[in-house]
This record gives C-alpha cells, structure tokens and sequence, in this order.
C-alpha cells in the first residue's frame, strides 16, 4: 500500500473556489482576500473556473494580465492553485458566433445562450475554442510555482442530440455491434417493430420519439459518458501536453447518475467532488451523515481507496436546495472531518467570497458581503483552518476497507429504466443505503464499489439488487466465495445480462450456483405494506420486493416469510460454497434484522467495529498509514453522547492520552490515533 499524499505535500490542504475576476473593479476588496485567506489558514485555491469572458473578451484576444497578479500574488503567500479550464460556461460571442456550440435538449430543440454546464460535447468548434484557450493556459501557468494541479472544466453533465452528436452515437453504436443484426437482437428489437433496417435510423432516446428500447437507453448513457470523457480528456490531452507530470481532476458530483464515474475515473489523476449535504433537514438526525458518508466512500473507491479531494463545500448554507438552512454551528467542523475520516486530503469550499449579484449572491461563502471574517461563519472556517494545519501527519493515509458494498451506477440506470416490477419506486440507492446504514453505525470502514472493481481484497461483499450482471462479474463473484469470501446479495439480483435481456433458464442467471437458489417469481409491496418474516422465534417486517425463492438442496434456510400466500417460503437463506458463503436477502427486512445478520457476518468474517455500542448519530472511521492508525469519531446527533473506547489512544489535537468512556458533545469530534 502506497502513502503518498496527493501532492507530495505532508499537508491536509484547506481553501476555496477563488473567483477574483468578480471583483476586477475593488482592488481593496483583492487586496483583503489574501490576508483573510492566511487568517482562515487557507492553503489552496481553485481559480479560473468561470473565467472565460475574462480571459478572452474577444475572439483570439486575450487578458491574462489579471490572473497573473492573482496567481503571483497567491504564491507569494505560500497559497497553492488548482487552475481550471474554463469551458464549463462559454462566452456569450462564442454561442453567437458559432451556435453548434450550444446543447440540442432531447426535444430536438437547440439551446439559447446562458446557463453553463450546456455545451454540445462533439463540436468541433467548441473543442478547437476549448483548446486554444487551455493551451495559452498551460503555456503561461503550467510550470507556475502555485499551480499544483489542474481542475478540468467543471461539474460535467448531461447530453447533447445534435446531428453530430447523433452521427457520434451512430458510430460508437457500429463499433459496439458491428452489424445490425446484432445490434437487433441484442435490442430485442423485434418487439413492438422496432427493427433498425440501416444505421442512419438509429436516434438518441427522446420524449417525443423512441424512449421504450431500454438497452438503447443504456447505450445512449453509456455513449454520453465516453463522449464527456473524451471531451475531457481533449482538455487533459492539451494542458499535459505543455506539462504532463500536473495531475488532473475534474469535480464529480453526489450520486451522479448521468455518467458511470467508474469509467470517468480513470483518465483522471486524482478525484475531487462537489459535496453538499442537507444537514439539520431530516427529522432523522442519522439520514443525512450516512448518506454523505457512503458518497465519500464511493469517491475514494472509484480510484482505488487513493485519498480524494472535497472540492466544494459550503461553510454555512446553499441557495439551491428547497430550503436554506444553515449549519448549526460546529457542523461546519464535523461535515469537513467527515470528508477527511472517508480519505479526502483536501477540505474545499465554493466559495471564498459571495457574490454581490447574480444567481448565487445568497449561496454561502467564506467572506460574506459583510466583508471581514468576524461572523460566525468565518470563525469557524478560521478554526477549521488551523484545526487542519495540526493535521498533516494524516495526508496520504490509507482507509483501508475489509468490506465493500456495491453500488453499481450502470446497473441503477437499468433497474430505474425497466417496466416493473415496481413503478412506483425501486428505490435501489434507498436498499444499498439499508446495508450500508448497519455498517456506518459499527463504524467499519467500507469500500463502495461497481460490478467492475475486483473483489479479491475483501472479506466481505454486500451487493444488494444487482439487477444487471455486467461482464464477467458473477464468475468473479463465484470465484471470490469459492476462495472464501462472504457475499451477500439480495432480491432483484441476476435477472438481466449487460443489455439488459433476461437471463433464460431461471433467475439469478449466473449467479444461481453460488447463491444455491431458484427465483422464480417477484411480489411487489404497495407503498405502506408489510409482510412478515420469521427468523428462528422472532418476526420482522419486510416491505418493498419479495422475491419468491427455491433453495437448491444444500442451501440453508435463515428464516421464512411469515404472511399472504408465500408463507414459508424462504426469506434468507446462506449457501456455503467453496470456501466461503453467498446470502441471499429475499425482500427489504427491516433495520433490526439486518443489523442482527451482518453483526453476525462481520463476526465470522472477523471484522471488527473499532468501538462496540457507538450511541445514536455517533459513527467512527480509521485511516492508516505504515505505522499508526487514525480513528476519526463524529457526533451528529443534537445532543452529548458517550463513546467506550476500547483501547487507550492519544488526542491527535490535544496530545492527551485517551481511555476508557469520552464524552462529546453534540457536533464535536475526536482524532485518536495509536501506533498499530
Ligand atoms: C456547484 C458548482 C459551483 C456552485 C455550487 C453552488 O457545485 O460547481 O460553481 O454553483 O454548485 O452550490
Ligand atoms: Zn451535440
């Protein structure tokens, strides 16, 4: 296991997106930024993201004059820059000059000028643009002694159905099938006549046209996430070309569904993500922690569990959510150890100052119109800020997972997309999110991965509903439990291969052997119904799917529905085969049971919670690097809680040795660590 921090830096880096061309015209106002960036102990800055109108006013002329004081100016205090490509939004004589830069929305109407996040990926003028403007970037600041990386556009999204675009489609759809047929039989086509005669007649999915082809709907998914990575990597391709040793990253977004970020990872150097979570919205004060926390997990596992970037964050409230709230204060702190506990070596912001006008005036920011750092928010920040300098000793360690749960986002799209068995929600976020839940409260770290990432390094896999088998993963996953690993699946598993067809021959197709059952039929629950089931004297409530199973003769049978028709039918069930064990979950048991049966796993598979009994809202998360072990304890709750540590650790920030029962107040934390 490698140790390396990110950037070669033994620090944990803290800062903003830097916006300074909003402020042109109040040079005190740049002048102030500085010395309040060096208050909050701020060390990095992204800047440049939205700066293209500024960087070339008119076409071919460019000011670089202002970023250059800017980029001085912040090396002369020891701030270190992300410097961003600007193509995220567009200058307004660019879409006038040259439309086909602008997005045709899939009612085949094309875009107005505005907005951003909206080019049309495959035009060639917009990629001549994109790269004329990255090269003169990287020409004048790749070898910049602030620039430490480079933050490729920003927040990639959505598709564009232009006739180029479609002519894109048509020519990834023949390298995939190379002939019609294929792709007719692969698209089911037949049903319904939708037999494509000639390549010409294949269309992106529209509301207006074809919608009903699911496996042409992944495939336009699947297209859409290549062409944006090939726009990105157009972008890389340039700026490495002056350097190419300056990592890259692009900023992801929270369980982004556009594209599989599984594939986007990999031509990226480092990830970073966008991270704004709904704190003090839900009545259940645990929602909101363990949501973001899965998050985190998924964005250090798309590559490999190296550490991650939080790119943007807000330090009090957003303006885009149905409701504003603010962090309540101390939330701040904890949300930013939160990122760090999951693996993230940097703790970012959007944005350092707010805006005086247009549409994110009121998103929160650092500085606030106020204009100094003597508010609540800046406080804290400030703290945070120096908080984070005592901790470099943290960077580039390892989280180190034994247990991954597998959230599969070309699988998502499938179950999401298909016709039953239960419109009115699938919810498959919502049951990984179940599974995840009983892990986050024993505090074991967890690896949240797809149906691609090898399994080899766990103890324990829980892939809940994997509709979909893509490519060889069920021959992984037989070898994986044949060679001793636990696998836990669930209902809605191995029903339909990569284009989304079923499996003939009975369900879960290939898994069949190693989970040692028959599905044969699905009941779909309505939204507020229940079914029982009873395992060994005690009765659960499930709800959601059930699915109707037939053990194989040496199966085990856990426990049996209790109610309706399907009364002892299995409801659990655990095959051993080879030298490990596959589950199987037949419907969504409540949280009680499932906590019952994988505290019962973890035991088995001896994985260890780091501290037994954590109270409500209360989670814990270990890093390590070679010699010491870092234990990250958070309370999100509303009140003080108790924490039993087990083992005698030292106070990371206050150097005091730690044993037994610690009380935190609510929103605190501790950094433990020992040497392993
Ligand atoms: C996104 C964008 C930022 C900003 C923030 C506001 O993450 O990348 O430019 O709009 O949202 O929350
Ligand atoms: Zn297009």
């Amino acid at each position: 296991m490698k140790f390396d921090p990110l950037f070669k830096q033994h620090k944990i880096f803290h800062g903003c997106d830097y916006n300074p061309e909003q402020w042109l015209d109040y040079p005190e106002i740049l002048e102030k930024d500085i010395t309040m960036m060096k208050q909050a102990h701020c060390n990095i800055m992204s800047v440049g993201i939205f700066s293209w109108s500024m960087l070339e006013p008119e076409e071919g002329h460019y000011n670089f004059e202002w970023l250059d004081k800017i980029l001085d100016k912040l090396n002369e205090n020891g701030i270190k820059v992300f410097l961003a490509t600007p193509s995220g939004a567009r200058p307004t004589w660019m879409s006038k000059k040259y439309p086909e830069v602008l997005r045709v929305w899939e009612n085949r109407v094309r875009a107005l000028h505005g907005g951003r996040h909206n080019h049309c990926s495959s035009s060639l003028v917009y990629r001549q643009k994109v790269h004329d403007i990255d090269l003169k970037l990287a020409q004048r600041y790749a070898n910049h002694p602030a620039v430490i990386g480079w933050h490729i556009s920003n927040e990639f999204s959505g598709s564009c159905h232009c006739e180029l675009c479609q002519k894109n489609f048509r020519v990834w759809m023949k390298n995939k099938y190379k002939t019609l047929d294929n792709l007719n039989k692969s698209y089911w086509s037949v049903f319904w006549s939708h037999v494509y005669t000639d390549w010409s007649e294949i269309e992106s999915p529209s509301s207006i046209g074809e919608n009903a082809v699911h496996a042409l709907n992944l495939d336009w998914a699947r297209f859409n996430t290549e062409l944006c990575m090939d726009f990105c990597k157009h972008e890389i391709d340039t700026v490495k070309s002056v350097r190419s040793d300056l990592p890259v990253t692009t900023n992801f977004m929270e369980y982004f569904y556009d594209y599989d970020y599984f594939e986007f990872a990999k031509i990226l150097d480092f990830v970073s993500w966008d991270s704004y979570p709904q704190w003090h919205v839900f009545k259940d004060q645990e929602q909101t922690p363990l949501y973001t926390a899965m998050n985190h997990d998924l964005m250090r596992s798309l590559k490999g569990g190296q550490p991650f970037v939080l790119m943007e964050s807000t330090p009090s409230l957003t303006n885009w959510r149905d409701t504003s709230k603010l962090k309540k204060s101390g939330m701040h702190k904890l949300s930013s150890l939160q990122a760090l506990a999951h693996g993230a070596d940097n703790i970012q912001y959007f944005q350092w100052r707010k805006s005086r006008g247009a549409s994110e005036k009121f998103h929160g920011a650092v500085v606030d119109h106020v204009g100094h750092l003597n508010t609540r928010v800046g406080k804290e920040v400030c703290e945070l800020g120096s908080i984070l300098e005592k901790l470099g000793e943290i960077a580039g360690s390892r989280v180190d997972a034994k247990v991954a749960v597998v959230f599969d986002t070309q699988n998502w799209w499938a179950i999401d997309d298909a016709m039953g068995p239960r419109n009115i929600g699938k919810k498959y976020l919502e049951v990984v999110q179940d599974y995840y839940k009983v892990l986050w409260k024993h505090g074991i770290n967890v690896d949240v991965i797809d149906e691609t990432c090898p399994l080899d390094n766990y103890k324990l896999v829980i892939a809940p509903m994997t509709y979909m088998i893509r490519g060889d993963y069920a021959n992984r996953v037989t070898d994986f439990v044949r060679n001793g690993g636990t696998y836990v699946s669930s209902f809605w598993s191995g029903i339909v291969d990569d284009n989304d067809l079923t499996f003939l021959g009975g369900f879960p197709g290939p898994l069949s052997e190693v989970l040692g059952i028959w599905d044969e039929e699905i009941e779909c629950l309505e939204e507020e119904e229940t079914v029982k089931v009873k395992i060994g004297t005690e009765e659960f409530d499930a709800t959601h799917l059930c699915a109707l199973i037939h053990p194989h003769g040496d199966t085990k049978v856990l426990g049996t529905f209790n109610s309706d028709f399907f009364k002892d039918y299995a409801a659990v069930t655990v095959n051993s085969f080879g030298k490990g064990n596959a589950y199987y979950v037949a419907s969504r048991i409540e949280y009680s049971y499932l906590d019952k049966l994988l505290s019962k796993i973890l035991g088995d598979c001896s994985v260890e919670s780091p501290i037994e009994n954590l109270p409500f809202a209360v989670t814990c998360h270990t890093r390590y690097n070679a010699d010491t072990e870092y234990l990250f304890i958070g309370n999100y709750s509303d009140k003080a809680a108790d924490v039993a540590l087990k083992e005698s650790y030292e106070d990371l920030l206050s150097g005091q040795q730690l044993t037994g029962v610690i009380t935190l107040k609510s929103y605190d934390f501790r950094i433990l660590k020992k040497h392993k």
